[in-house]
């Protein structure tokens, strides 16, 4: 195997010449988009060009953004979760690979520092507005217990989704889940297609939901190309002022030198052919509260600043599925799900999320003591709770081709 390269460019994030003979407007804009870059992009002590166009940057822990939140200004840095799950499938054969993302193979980042996929100028440009750049469009947890909480939408225009719900499922600590990875086509650049897993607590109706989410997704205009990306979302007031993907917000403490949260991930899964999943699991450390993030077995980090409630009574607490969005609406679109395929089709082509499981009260993973599943129309997109097969546990196929001629 070749050494690694570790990149030892000292780049600093280019800030581009302030543009002259320009409109007043458009250098105002053109202002608050490079402080937004300055705010958002450290410097690195290193930085790694990927493949995919990515800069990925090298940036010292203690740098990171996560520090430019007032609550966290004099936060040490918890390297380590005090408690893992335990349970049948922790550390044992069944797991845990890596992940591989497609920067690694130009480089690494050094201790002490984390990778963080430096933000474009383009990047944010491609947003609605620069205030909405990395936020949630109007969005809502798919809600399979109408009477729990009856004010909550349970259609909401553009977004469609599958989704299996952990029954039961008050008072546990979190979820683990294998998704199986693929790069679902997307027809219009301000679609996208998503899996992922969410662990929510507290209520839409009362603002006071908070939601820690993870998984990957297809986003052509956050991230400006079509490769299945890692990323998180977190929110602690139903999507309304708080909330962001990945480290847009200031909040989530990365501890690991090797994973790129917003990186992409490859290789994806083939249909008929070889076939690749990441395992993501998110929990409540029982010392201190905070949720720790772990994909492909190794911790990424916590996320500090939302408060440290189990996952709660109202909406499914516990979730793991797939949510395609299309703005253009009530019309549908070609934009797929997971593989693009129906679940009937099964291994392989269909996609799967396996081995899904609940953290429960005495921080014990366990399959969850049944599932509920939700799909808004099934012929578009659909999802099904998978037969016997022992290794894997509880788990669902899921996705589809969106427009054809049984969805229109
Ligand atoms: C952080 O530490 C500095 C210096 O000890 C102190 O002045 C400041 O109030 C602290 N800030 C917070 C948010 O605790
Ligand atoms: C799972 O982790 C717990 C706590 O670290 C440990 O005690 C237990 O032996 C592990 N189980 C397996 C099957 O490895
Ligand atoms: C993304 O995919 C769409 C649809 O397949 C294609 O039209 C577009 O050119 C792709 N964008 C990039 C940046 O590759």
């Amino acid at each position: 195997m070749a050494a690694a390269l570790v990149a030892v460019a000292l780049a600093t994030p280019p800030v581009s010449a302030a543009a002259g003979g320009r409109s007043p407007a458009e250098r105002l804009r053109r202002q608050q988009v490079q402080g937004l870059l300055r705010k958002l992009n450290k410097a690195p002590l290193a930085s790694i060009q990927s493949p995919d166009g990515d800069i990925i940057d090298c940036v010292h822990i203690s740098k990171q953004p996560a520090f430019d939140h007032p609550l966290l200004k004099n936060h040490t840095i918890q390297m380590r979760p005090s408690y893992y799950p335990g349970g049948k499938y922790n550390g044992s054969k069944n797991e845990p690979h890596p992940i591989t993302q497609t920067w690694h193979q130009n480089g690494k980042c050094p201790d002490n520092t984390v990778p963080i996929r430096r933000i474009k100028e383009e990047d944010i440009l491609r947003a609605s507005s620069i205030g909405k750049y990395g936020k949630k469009r109007p969005s809502y947890i798919p809600n399979l217990i109408p009477t729990a909480d009856p004010d909550t939408p349970s259609v909401l225009v553009g977004h469609q989704h599958a989704v299996a719900s952990a029954r039961n499922a008050n008072n546990h600590y979190g979820t683990k889940a294998s998704f199986n990875l693929w790069q679902p086509e997307i027809e219009r650049k301000d679609d996208f297609s998503l899996t992922q897993l969410w662990v929510t607590s507290g209520s839409y109706t009362d603002e006071d939901l908070n939601t820690v989410e993870a998984g990957w997704q297809v986003y052509p205009d956050m991230y400006g190309d079509n490769n299945t990306r890692l990323f998180i979302y977190w929110t602690r007031d139903a999507y309304s002022k708080t909330g962001c993907y990945n480290l847009v917000c200031p909040g989530f403490v990365q501890t690991n030198n090797q994973i790129a949260i917003g990186g992409s991930l490859s290789p994806v899964s083939i249909y008929g052919g070889s076939q690749y999943d990441i395992d993501i699991l998110v929990w409540k450390d029982l010392n201190g509260g905070n949720w720790w993030l772990q994909v492909g077995g190794s911790d990424v980090g916590l996320l500090a600043v939302i408060p440290s409630s189990p996952a709660s009574q109202t909406g499914p607490p516990l979730s793991n599925g797939a949510e395609r969005y299309s703005r253009l609406m009530p019309a549908q679109t070609s934009t797929q799900m997971g593989s693009g395929h129906f679940p009937q089709e099964g291994f392989g082509k269909a996609s799967h999320i396996k081995n899904i499981q609940v953290v429960d009260s005495s921080n014990n993973l366990q399959p969850p003591s049944g599932v509920d599943l939700l799909t808004e129309q099934s012929n578009c997109y659909n999802v099904q709770v998978g037969g016997a097969n022992s290794n894997w546990g509880t788990y669902i196929y899921y996705g589809g081709p969106g427009k054809n001629p049984n969805c229109q």
